[in-house]
């Protein structure tokens, strides 16, 4: 197992910086915002809690987690919810809870292919829907998963990720509900990984898995993308209220005591306060889901100009700009054939850091980049603040800087010579 590509980008980027190389970091999965004061207050009262805590977490937190997901429309009990540090661990453990193998979604987020692969098993790959991304399309699940049964693989769980990370896309609700049927037809449990749901920029109806599967559904959170709060390790799961749900939950707590023990109890504190969805704290999601979408949509229309192809980002701050427009004058001028060549030449001779789409299952040959744009939000927490309450995020100087930047640095990688 190597490590993350996300983690291992990042720390590159870290390490040329520190040598003093200037680098357009867009390649690290964080939301880029400083702490909300308020939830600094809550975590620093917390600090004398020192205890292990219940294995599940403590109730106030479980009950705010079940009352966040029946204020988003999926009825929940505390008695449902299991905390983590993390939603990656809790994924983990349901992927190992339920066993067989993993259908993933093609693309999909780095780490659910990889913890498939720490237990052992390949996983399937299934092709999103034309436009769309996180969610397996529905016929092709359906095909994938007869094959593999008829080879004898047990496939037994697939994944969805809404909004997603890689494509900054929210499957549409047809796909959701197509993969629902699918998944009720075939016997699986879907894990629903809603990270992002937070950040949705256009208002209307979330399609949750949960609600046209909620017998089957698992469905994790967590605060490090709604309120940039990653390293303080800390994310939900929700458990159908259906006796599979009730068993699943008992296995994972039953990894959980024996992996993690417990979720850091001042996290838990600061935690319960924030998924009751206090005003206070709520503005900042208003705020955040602004700068995400300004700069999202700002980046992908750079990548546009330059000739990319690349749909309009609708939640989290990833875009997913396509080369392929492009192929022929990349190979001509500097030998590039393949997506993490092209992240090799944007950074060696660019100083611009990005993953290629590989790393998130795409074809070695696919010209796709992913592109986390808080990289681009300030280099101080002043300006990242600035840059949070501002109602025209692109109208702050170091953004169009950077933007600026960027688009020029696309001109001169796509010139002809
Ligand atoms: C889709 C997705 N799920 C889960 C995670 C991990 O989240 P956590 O910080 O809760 O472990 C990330 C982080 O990059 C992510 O992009």
């Amino acid at each position: 197992m190597t490590v993350s590509a996300t983690l291992a980008a990042s720390e590159t980027i870290a390490a040329r910086r520190a040598a003093g190389e200037e680098v357009l970091a867009l390649a690290f999965g964080e939301a880029g915002i400083p702490v909300h004061p308020l939830l600094g207050q809550r975590l620093a009262r917390a600090a004398g809690q020192t205890s292990y805590g219940p294995v599940a977490g403590i109730r106030p937190a479980r009950e705010a987690a079940a009352g966040y997901w029946t204020r988003r429309g999926l009825t929940t009990g505390s008695e449902q919810v299991l905390l983590g540090p993390g939603s990656k661990p809790l994924l983990f453990a349901v992927l190992h809870a339920v066993g067989g193998e993993a259908i993933v979604p093609s693309p999909a987020w780095v780490s659910y292919a990889a913890q498939a692969e720490l237990m052992g098993r390949t996983p399937i790959r299934v092709p999103v829907p034309a436009g769309e991304g996180g969610v397996p399309e529905a016929e092709a699940l359906d095909a994938a998963v007869r094959g593999a049964r008829a080879e004898g693989r047990e496939p037994r769980i697939v994944v969805a990720t809404l909004p997603d990370n890689p494509t900054g896309r929210i499957a549409s609700e047809g796909s959701v509900k197509a993969l629902c049927e699918a998944a009720r037809e075939l016997d699986l449990v879907i894990v629903a990984d809603e990270i992002y749901r937070d950040l949705v920029f256009e208002d209307g109806p979330f399609p949750s898995p949960a609600a046209w599967a909620p017998e089957r559904t698992v469905t994790t959170t967590a605060l490090s993308k709604n309120y940039a709060l990653g390293g303080w390790r800390i994310g939900a799961a929700r458990f159908p209220g259906s006796p599979l749900g009730e068993s699943l939950r008992e296995t994972v707590r039953g990894t959980a005591s024996e992996v993690w023990s417990s979720t850091p109890m001042p996290m838990q504190h600061a935690a319960a306060y924030a998924w009751s969805d206090p005003v206070e704290l709520v503005d900042r999601l208003v705020s955040s889901r602004r700068l995400h979408g300004a700069v999202t949509r700002g980046a992908a229309e750079v990548f546009a100009e330059a000739g990319c192809e690349v749909d309009p980002p609708q939640g989290g701050f990833y875009v997913w700009p396509d080369f392929e427009p492009l192929r022929g004058r990349l190979e001509e001028r500097w030998s590039v054939r393949t997506g993490a060549e092209l992240a090799r030449v944007l950074l060696d001779e660019f100083g611009v850091g990005v993953l290629p789409g590989s790393a998130f299952g795409a074809e070695e040959s696919s010209l796709r980049l992913r592109v986390a744009v808080p990289g681009v939000y300030g280099s101080s927490d002043s300006e990242r603040l600035a840059a949070l309450v501002s109602t025209d995020p692109l109208e702050m100087p170091w953004i169009a800087d950077a933007l600026g930047a960027l688009g020029s640095k696309l001109a001169a990688l796509t010139a002809t010579r």
